[in-house]
This record gives C-alpha cells, sequence and structure tokens, in this order.
C-alpha cells in the first residue's frame, strides 16, 4: 500500500524535496486527489503516464502558486484570463492558453496550449509554495476510472508502494474543476465541472460548450479534448443512466441492481434495489457533487450486476454531474 501521510511542516518539507528531486506526490486539492510531478521536468511527468496507465495524446493540467507563475508558463494571458483568474482562482477553475516554451510536450501532448490552474486546497497550496515549481497533475486514478475525493481512494486506485499520499482529507467539491479555453477568439468550456457554466457566463455573457463525446481516434487526431471521452469516469459495474427521470429502472428476477438517486424522490420499487445512493436527499447539488465519487465506488465494491443513475436537473452543478454519469455509462 501506499504511503499516506498528513500534511505536517516536516512532511510537507519531504514531499516537495521528492517532487524537485524528479518523483511523484498525490496530493488533496480541494476538487479531487491529483497525482503530481515537477511540471518542468519531462522525466518525471512520464512517470504520471506510466503510473495512471494514461494514453500520451491526453494533456495535463499544470497547478501554479498564484497568477504571476500562470504568466510566466503563457506566452499570451490575455484581459480575458487576467479576469477570469482574479474571479475564480485559487479556485476550481482551469484556463487553457498559449503556452510558454518551457512547458514539456510531453504535458500539452503536443498541443500548442497549457492548461492552468491554482488550486485553493492549502495542502496543494503549500506543496506548490515549498516544492517552488509548476506541479503537473490529473486526477490519480486509473486512466478512465472513478477520480479519488480521499487519501483512501488514491492508496486504492493506484495500489503502488513507493507513492506518497499528502492527506488533506475529503475533497470540498468532490467535482474535477471546470476547464475553459481562451485559446481562441471566444471562449470555450471544454469540460463541465466544479464552476458552473452560469457562473462563468455571469462574468462573460453567453458561452459555449463543446460536449460532444468523442471516441480515441479523434482524440489522437489531435481534433478533441480528452476530458470529452466517451467513457470516462467509470465504475467496474455496468451503469445505465438515462436521460428521462425514473426510466430504464426495471429490475429483474435474481438481478442485484443499485439506484444512484437525487433529491426528494418517490422510488416506487425501492425494495427491488440491492443498494441505493442518494447524492442529496435534500436536493442540494453542492453536496451531490461533493457525495458522487465516493457513490459510485461505493456501489461499485456492493457486487451489483449493474448501475442505475438517475439525472440530476440539468442546471449549475447538475449538469456537470450529469456529464459525469453519462460518461461513466458503459
Ligand atoms: O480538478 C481538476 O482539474 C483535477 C485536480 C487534480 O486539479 N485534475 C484533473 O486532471 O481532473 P485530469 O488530467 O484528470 O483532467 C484534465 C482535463 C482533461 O480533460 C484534459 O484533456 C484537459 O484537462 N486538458 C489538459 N490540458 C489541456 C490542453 N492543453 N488543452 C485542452 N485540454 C486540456
Ligand atoms: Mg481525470
Amino acid at each position: 500500500m501506499s504511503l499516506v501521510l498528513p500534511p505536517t511542516r516536516e512532511n510537507m518539507t519531504r514531499a516537495a524535496d521528492r517532487l524537485r528531486g524528479g518523483g511523484l506526490v498525490a496530493f488533496a486539492t480541494e476538487t479531487v486527489y491529483g497525482l503530481g510531478a515537477n511540471a518542468l521536468d519531462p522525466q518525471a511527468v512520464a512517470g504520471i503516464f506510466e503510473l495512471k496507465g494514461r494514453p500520451l495524446f491526453d494533456p495535463l493540467i499544470v497547478h501554479v502558486a498564484g497568477i504571476e507563475p500562470a504568466r510566466q508558463l503563457s506566452r499570451a494571458w490575455s484581459e480575458l484570463a487576467e479576469k477570469l483568474a482574479k474571479k475564480f482562482w485559487p479556485g476550481p477553475l482551469t484556463l487553457v492558453l498559449p503556452r510558454q516554451e518551457i512547458v514539456p510536450d510531453l504535458v500539452t501532448a503536443g498541443l500548442p496550449n497549457v492548461a492552468l490552474r491554482w488550486p485553493s486546497h492549502p495542502v496543494a497550496q503549500q506543496l506548490l509554495t515549498m516544492a517552488g515549481c509548476p506541479i503537473a497533475a490529473p486526477s490519480a486514478n486509473r486512466f478512465a476510472s472513478i477520480s479519488p475525493t480521499s487519501a483512501a481512494d488514491v492508496a486504492m486506485e493506484l495500489r503502488d508502494p513507493d507513492l506518497w499520499i499528502l492527506d488533506g482529507g475529503s475533497c470540498q467539491h468532490g467535482l474535477e474543476s471546470t476547464v475553459i479555453s481562451l485559446v481562441n477568439e471566444r471562449p470555450v468550456v471544454l469540460r463541465l465541472g466544479s464552476v458552473a457554466v452560469e457562473e462563468l457566463e455571469a462574468e462573460l455573457g453567453p458561452i459555449a460548450v463543446a460536449n460532444r463525446s468523442v471516441n480515441e481516434s479523434e482524440l489522437q487526431s489531435g481534433l478533441a479534448s480528452p476530458g470529452h471521452l466517451s467513457r470516462h469516469y467509470s465504475p467496474r459495474t455496468p451503469l445505465c443512466w438515462s436521460t428521462e427521470f425514473g426510466s430504464g429502472e426495471e429490475v429483474h428476477a435474481g438481478e442485484r441492481v443499485g439506484l444512484l438517486c437525487f433529491g426528494s424522490v418517490e422510488i416506487p420499487n425501492a425494495h427491488q434495489f440491492a443498494a441505493i445512493e442518494n447524492l442529496s436527499p435534500h436536493g442540494d447539488p453542492r453536496e451531490a457533487a461533493t457525495r458522487l465519487y465516493a457513490a459510485l465506488r461505493q456501489l461499485d465494491h456492493a457486487k451489483l450486476d449493474r448501475i442505475v443513475a438517475w439525472p440530476l436537473p440539468s442546471v449549475g452543478l447538475g449538469r456537470a454531474i450529469n456529464d459525469r454519469l453519462q460518461r461513466a455509462s458503459h
């Protein structure tokens, strides 16, 4: 099992040394746990791809310790970038911008752009400050699997005895950052996440969301964003997601089915389900986001034949959660 470290000053110092020396460290952020390496050290970054089993065409987010370090990694820090960073950083928004030469190809998967985020979790912030380098970090799970929201989840996902995990408790948001591209004239949301589209629109006016699903060959051609792989964030148990509320929940005799639902819903055939997880019985999408991945893990471990997931009202974070459930379905 991996080494789970409480974020004492001594452990933080050791972890920062390890990062600077080219090693990997998993750490808490306010969204999900990240698997970090020095972003400017291609060999260290290669270790992330290896441990995650992540294809090299999927670029990584670079975490920074403020607006100034972000500016230094981008060739064209725009007024829009400044505005969004001032409003949402530190926090769960990732900005995609033209990259500087010093950002290795491995980090951006050869793209001319880099994804930047200043996280708000104190463990992530201290690690960034103490390491003194930008940290490339994807979510600390095996490729296409469920993102970890606790140190124990990371240990279970990656099963590496040499891995250090800085324990910052369970993640406040529980859902990944929203990724927005500022590369072209008009901003485009590449991945729905913890900052709701409505919050961005309050700053920018109407924005496009590139929410179509893509397949791996489109990705390899460099035309699409990996966060939009049609299958992603998946439990091992088959998950059926229905766009219509309450449909697809028929349970056949002898079948063990789990239900993932939301709000104060009436479940007429509740007794037929082997397990039920309600993401937020009083219908709070923020609570649902926090609980989403833990609930999926719970159901995945309940020896079920199938998981049925009901959609949330598709506004605010509900839209981002529905996006994840859709991609988690097989
Ligand atoms: O909340 C988060 O964003 C977490 C924490 C650890 O910060 N990180 C995370 O990383 O979710 P990852 O690698 O699982 O997802 C990164 C997303 C992917 O959809 C990737 O395709 C997109 O960001 N991305 C990264 N660099 C990009 C780039 N240069 N251009 C377009 N999309 C990019
Ligand atoms: Mg991920």
